[in-house]
């Protein structure tokens, strides 16, 4: 096939700051290249519902600074059935569209996979989510807003637990992946950072924290990560505080604000090269693939493979944690 005449793009899955940014390179590289570009409301939902527009320049105007998503974003049940599948396809071929970006995370490139293997409208995948958890880049859209949100957050907890001398537990987003936890963590000079992708040890917990009451360390942060195997917050500190009951404990969990704000300069910038990047591989003919950034290069990887495993945890910065918090 040559190049598209029109093509599609959408966001999906849980919103992260970039998105808006990667929207407006999709529109703008689609019109430099000579195709039009029709925006798809609210992700596979709209797609079945058949809400797609129209995109011209003007549409994408003072968006880059943006948090959240103009297209609107879902999480869908019905794309996952045949039937809303066939009726999302039947609605792409009316409006033309012979080639989609698709802006989201692990979900979002699972069902572009399987439409794939029953339809040939190709899709490429540019990977937005701030849980930093895709294979096949460095970065996703909106994990350095989200790690900067954070530590700041976590800085402002700081001030009123060394005022008050308390033991706090921050709970920070991540269902399934530490990478949030561990930057934020580090950045805010947390005693201890607990991710899912290690086992974690209550008792090196209550081990660090012992230490530092006894060198009068008068507050600790622990932070950690939402999807931990230990469970949430709220459990971690129930379990360490019936053996530490001399501590002022609370916990403090983070939740949404992690996914709002203007996305950092970083951000908008790898938002603007994906995005153009998206639509040259629809023009080259390329197909269920995610595009993404390696070390400094635009790299092209297989949905399967993006979404089977993320990039490892690294255990030099588990160790970095161990050894500033002695
Ligand atoms: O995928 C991003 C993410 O923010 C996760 O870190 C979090 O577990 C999940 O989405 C929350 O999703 P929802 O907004 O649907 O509750």
């Amino acid at each position: 096939m040559g190049k598209p005449g029109t093509i599609g793009v959408f966001t999906s899955g849980g919103d992260s700051p970039g998105m808006n940014a990667c929207i407006r390179a999709v529109v703008r590289t689609g019109i430099y290249r000579g195709i039009k570009v029709k925006g798809i409301m609210r992700g596979y939902e709209g797609m079945i519902d058949g809400e797609i527009i129209d995109m011209e320049s003007g549409s994408v105007s003072n968006i880059i600074q943006r948090g959240g998503t103009i297209l609107k974003s879902a999480r869908s049940q019905r794309f996952r059935t045949p039937e809303g599948m066939a009726q999302a396809y039947e609605n792409l071929q009316k409006a033309g569209i012979e080639g989609v970006v698709a802006i989201g995370g692990d979900g979002t490139f699972r069902g572009a996979k399987e439409f794939n293997s029953h339809y040939s409208i190709p899709f490429v995948g540019v990977p937005g989510t701030i849980d930093n958890d895709l294979f096949g880049t460095d970065f996703t859209l909106g994990y350095d807003t989200a790690i900067n949100t954070a530590v700041r957050a976590i800085d402002k907890i700081r001030d009123t637990a060394s005022s008050h001398n308390r033991l706090f537990f921050v709970e920070v987003m991540g269902r399934d992946a530490g990478f949030i936890a561990l930057r934020s963590g580090i950045g805010a000079g947390a005693e201890c950072i607990l991710v899912p992708e290690t086992e974690t040890s209550l008792e090196s917990v209550i081990n660090t924290l012992e230490k530092g009451w006894g060198r009068q360390k008068s507050s600790s942060i622990i932070v950690v990560a939402e999807g931990d195997e230990a469970g949430n917050a709220f459990e971690i500190a129930e379990k360490v505080t019936a053996r530490l009951p001399h501590f002022d404990t609370r916990v403090s969990i983070l939740g949404h604000i992690q996914r709002g704000g203007s996305p950092s300069c970083m951000d908008r910038v790898l938002a603007s090269e994906l995005g153009m990047a998206a639509v040259e591989a629809l023009i080259d003919g390329r197909s269920n693939v995610m595009v993404g950034k390696v070390h400094k290069e635009i790299k092209y990887v297989p949905f399967d493979q993006a979404t089977k495993h993320h990039n490892q945890i690294s255990p030099n910065m588990l160790k970095l944690v161990e050894i500033l918090s002695v």
